[in-house]
């Protein structure tokens, strides 16, 4: 039997928290919290089957619209957690990236990212990918810019090589919790020949379970990247 393919690298849209809370008569917040703890249990199974890369978007550039508090919570749970992550990351031997401008959350926030980043430079077993103030069409405005600012052709490649992910690339798998059917400006370059996974599970309750069906229904899946696919 062919051995079950397995993504190198995935992408997820962690979605559902709110409606997560709101069916259990609690804040917004509860669900973030509830959310965040689900990341931690997630990232240590995504790296146990094999995976590579895991891209998560943690806050889009478009979450700042939603009310001051709940956007306060959000950075509070993301300093938090960073600082755990960092502990454990550094003893999976995994590399903390991020994605998005962070140049506009506070010194603190700052502070405690770009340690992350940094401590774990040489960590070599995988990479964690965290999309914080990020989109995809910016990320591909901010690229081509670059591109103008160093007199460089704008092609398909150097786009690429001036992304965010440019050091490790595509997800071969974005999956998308929470019932939505859209992108929601997540890896718009980069989810070209990506395979998309929708499930109407909320985020918190995306389990090791939910995780094995994404990757399994991946080992299904035909990619023919525009070719005709070999028999
Ligand atoms: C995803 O959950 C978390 C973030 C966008 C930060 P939501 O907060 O979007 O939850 P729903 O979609 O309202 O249920
Ligand atoms: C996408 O979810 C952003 C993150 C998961 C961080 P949203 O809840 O913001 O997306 P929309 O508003 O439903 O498109
Ligand atoms: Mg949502």
């Amino acid at each position: 039997m062919e051995k079950a393919k397995i993504p190198s690298h995935i992408g997820i849209i962690m979605d559902g928290n709110g409606r997560w809370a709101k069916l259990r008569g609690k804040e917004r917040s509860y669900g973030h919290r509830a959310g965040t703890a689900n990341v931690e249990r997630i990232t240590e199974h995504v790296f146990n089957s094999g995976v590579k890369t895991l891209s998560l978007y943690a806050f889009s550039s478009e979450n700042w619209a939603r009310p001051k508090a709940e956007v306060d919570e959000l950075m509070r749970l993301l300093e938090l957690y960073f600082k755990k992550f960092l502990k454990k990351m550094q003893r999976e031997k995994i590399r903390i990236t991020t994605m998005g401008d962070i140049s506009v959350l506070s010194e603190r926030l700052q502070k405690v990212i770009n340690n992350s980043v940094a401590l774990t430079r040489d960590n070599d077993r995988g990479i964690l990918n965290i999309g914080i103030n990020y989109g995809g069409r910016q990320e591909i405005v901010r690229a081509v810019n670059k591109l103008i600012e160093n007199n460089q052709p704008i092609t398909v490649e150097n786009i690429s090589a001036n992304l965010y992910s440019a050091e490790f690339g595509e997800p071969d798998l974005i999956i998308r919790t929470g019932g939505e059917i859209r992108l929601s400006n997540f890896m718009l370059y980069q989810g070209a020949y990506s395979e998309l996974y929708f499930t109407d599970v909320l985020w918190p309750d995306f389990d090791e379970k939910e995780l094995d069906k994404a990757i399994e229904a991946y080992g299904m899946r035909h990619r023919r990247f525009g070719k005709v696919e070999e028999s």
